[in-house]
């Protein structure tokens, strides 16, 4: 492939998501493999701040597909947004002849390659890896299939000591703002009901269902997104304990464990495609974009529709839902 690139940098930014190590090893082997140096920044924007840049190879990205986290870790940085803190880093890729970047993040890491790209006429093209789902551009993130089955794996385990002690949980999942992992945690885990950022007066719906026809059973799950309100889990539940004050209520935050963890098969695959084709983007001379998975085939898209673009949740999924928790 013939490109006027010949030195790529790669960097996670934001929060980590499980699968990121994966999408790192294939940009990495993708760039070998096309004849083009490639160099790790360690600690995202910040590392480019702090010229925390070194070479990689075939090896140092051996025995890190299984693992979440990064390799190369991660941050938000607050310099980086200064206009001085981005010329620093400008400076720092020129003296090791950088000549493009793979960015490895969600919508602040894009915003941060947009500006930069937009600044500096550097080609960047980043690869959506964030648990929340919420980009345009892809139908799914790097990281969002483990966490929603970390939430499951919860949510299951929670069911068991709802139903020894007839108690209603309400388990509040990750999603800054949005309600994706919520929906379909939810509907993984045959939960009762499910409060996301994009739905309102679901309580209320919930409420009335109970009221007519309350189950046999005495437990119930309801999965709540963070987003969709700071504390919301806890008001739902004095909530609900005030409607049915016979009922035993009980919060769990799952919280960061939701970040961590082995990638599934899912997101290992999906952030190998994504590296590649973010490589291979950026040779035949694409930039400014995102690169994504849509109906099975890969598809860039510009970063302002990657991050202002609002990923709405999947409506089919919710009246399913609807259907299979009020009958
Ligand atoms: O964006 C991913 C995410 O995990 C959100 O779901 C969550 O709100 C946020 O990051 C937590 O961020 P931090 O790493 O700052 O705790």
């Amino acid at each position: 492939m013939e490109s006027k690139i010949k030195k790529i940098a790669v960097f996670t930014s934001g929060g980590d998501a499980p699968g990121m190590n994966a999408c790192v090893r294939a940009t990495v082997r993708t760039c070998i493999y096309f004849g083009i140096d490639v160099y790790g920044i360690t600690g995202g924007y910040d590392g480019m701040i702090n010229n925390r840049i070194s070479p990689m190879s075939a090896s140092s990205v051996g025995n890190i597909i299984q693992y979440g986290g990064t390799i190369l870790k991660s941050a938000r940085s607050k310099e980086f947004r200064t206009s001085e803190g981005r010329k620093i880093a400008y400076d720092n890729l020129v003296s090791h002849g950088i000549d493009a970047l793979v960015a490895i993040g969600g919508d602040g890491t894009y915003t941060g390659a947009l500006k930069f790209s937009e600044e500096y006429g550097i080609p960047v093209i980043g690869c959506p890896g964030t648990i929340d789902n919420d980009l345009s551009g892809t139908d799914y993130t790097i990281g969002f299939d483990t966490a929603t089955n970390t939430a499951v794996d919860a949510i299951d385990k929670i069911r068991d000591t709802a139903d020894a002690h007839n108690r209603v949980f309400f388990v509040e999942v990750m999603g800054r703002h949005s309600g994706h992992i919520a929906l379909n945690a939810a509907l993984a885990g045959g939960a009762e009901g499910v409060f996301i950022p994009e739905k309102e007066n679901e309580f209320e719906d919930l409420i009335s269902f109970h009221k007519n026809k309350r189950r046999e059973k005495q437990f119930s799950i309801f999965v709540v997104a963070e987003g969709d309100e700071e504390g919301r889990a806890y008001e739902l539940a004095n909530a609900y304990q005030q409607h049915f004050p016979e009922a035993d209520t009980r919060v769990t935050v799952l919280g960061h464990i939701q970040r961590g963890g082995k990638p599934s098969a899912n997101d290992r695959i999906l952030a190998s495609r994504l590296g590649a084709h973010a490589v291979k983007g950026l040779l035949e001379g694409k930039k400014g974009v995102a690169v994504g998975v849509i109906n099975h085939e890969i598809v860039f898209t510009n970063f302002e529709e990657a991050i202002y673009g609002k990923k709405e949740i999947n409506e089919n999924l919710w009246i399913m839902n609807g259907i299979l928790t009020r009958s």
